[in-house]
């Protein structure tokens, strides 16, 4: 346990102005046992729930410096933010590259962690011999899969016993569809070259090649209508013709908008297909929307923000948690995320760029530590 100095007062304050209300009193202790400060790291905090998660780069893969000590202390999972991904493992035909994704192994067996892979099969970050012949036209399906089932066998069976869970396919659905005309993201060569037929062919691949793994559909805007009516399809579909999947992995790029709402009609949807569920890239922007001007100072807005925000996420994980296996940050700190561009950082975590616990941070401890 160590100390961060929240003031509880400011606290009940930034909520209460919030909600248009002017605080009375002080708000009252918290009755959990922790001095003011004290924090429990974030696996211990859901232990009895789900694993939490952190995606890494191989760098980070050294207990002497602050983002192994951050690792170690935080979280008891791991995935790779991009070294396993098929233009990581398999640049060029038939060579492998297997140095960077096995420090991740490595690293995460020394310090007691579970694995997840990601990802066997996407459109991108996959180089262009999946794809394309010599004269830059597409495979036939033959051609493409059959360097499919050789990349995920040989990747799948190389982690077997390591490797818990893989996101076996990636983003294949079409994003932006109030209709629902369009179902599949017709714009990925592996759907060019043979329809959706890819996907199940994938999943069949990877459990022959690790039985024991859990087995994901992962994609991102999965919690709207539009995306999570067609992910229920697909995994129904999947579910109906024998194709083993376990799970439908949710990635949790959302913002401290993100809709209480939402998350529950998704969850209880995916909750009526028997599957898995994990939470699998989760990172709670603190803009409102695109056209928020940026900043690169985290404000007292955006703290607030994330004091309602996270804690409201974090209570309806755990009210699923019987069907939730896994939450999975997309990152450590607010040091790093894929999503900060120059002069606009999304300080999307619950560990600051010190690596250390944020105010929201103490917010969600307090669901659990009442
Ligand atoms: O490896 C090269 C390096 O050699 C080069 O010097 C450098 C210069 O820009 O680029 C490096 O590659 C970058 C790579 O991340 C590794 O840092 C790519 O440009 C960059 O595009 C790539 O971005 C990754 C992105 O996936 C690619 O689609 C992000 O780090 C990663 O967080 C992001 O993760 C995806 C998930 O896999 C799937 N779901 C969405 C999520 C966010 O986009």
């Amino acid at each position: 346990m160590k100390n961060y100095h929240v003031s509880l007062l400011a606290l009940a304050i930034g909520v209460l102005s919030v909600f248009g209300c002017t605080p009375t009193e002080e708000p009252t202790p918290l009755q959990d046992g922790l001095g003011e400060g004290e924090y429990i790291p974030l696996k211990e905090l859901f232990k009895d729930h789900f694993p939490i998660g952190a995606a890494v780069t191989p760098n980070h893969m050294d207990s002497r410096t602050p983002h192994g000590r951050a690792l170690i202390e935080h979280f008891n999972s791991l995935v790779a933010e991009n070294v396993m991904k098929p233009d990581a493992l398999q640049r060029v035909k038939g060579t492998y590259t297997w140095t960077n994704a096995d420090r991740i192994v490595q690293f995460a067996k020394e310090n007691n962690m579970m694995v997840r892979g990601h990802t066997l099969t996407w459109h991108s970050q996959t180089p262009d011999w999946f794809f394309y012949d010599e004269n830059g036209d597409l495979h036939t399906p033959e051609v493409a899969m059959k360097q499919l089932e050789e990349h995920i066998t040989a990747v799948v069976s190389r982690y077997k016993g390591d490797v818990y869970a893989w996101d076996v396919v990636n983003e294949a659905m079409f994003d932006w569809d109030p209709n629902g005309q369009i179902i599949y993201r017709e714009d990925s060569p592996w759907y060019k070259i043979m329809g959706p037929a890819y996907i199940d062919s994938a999943f069949v691949y990877a459990r022959r090649a690790d039985p024991d793994a859990k087995l994901f559909y992962n994609d991102y805007n999965s919690i709207f209508s539009w995306k999570r009516n067609k992910i229920f399809d697909l995994v129904k579909r999947l579910k109906d013709n024998n194709i083993p999947i376990d799970g439908v992995g949710l990635q949790g790029h959302w913002t401290v908008g993100v809709s209480e709402q939402d998350l529950r009609t998704t969850l209880d949807l995916f909750r009526s297909l028997g599957v898995e569920i994990q939470i699998t890239e989760l990172d709670l922007s603190v803009y409102l929307s695109n056209d928020e001007p940026g900043s690169t100072i985290y404000t007292d807005a955006f703290n607030m923000r994330q004091r309602i925000a996270y804690p409201m996420l974090m209570k309806v994980l755990l009210d699923y948690s019987d069907i939730i296996t896994g939450v999975t940050f997309w990152g450590i700190g607010d040091d790093a995320s894929w999503l900060d561009t120059p002069g606009r950082k999304h300080f999307p975590f619950l560990l600051d760029e010190q690596l250390q616990p944020k105010p929201a941070y103490f917010e969600v401890q307090k669901l659990i530590r009442r």
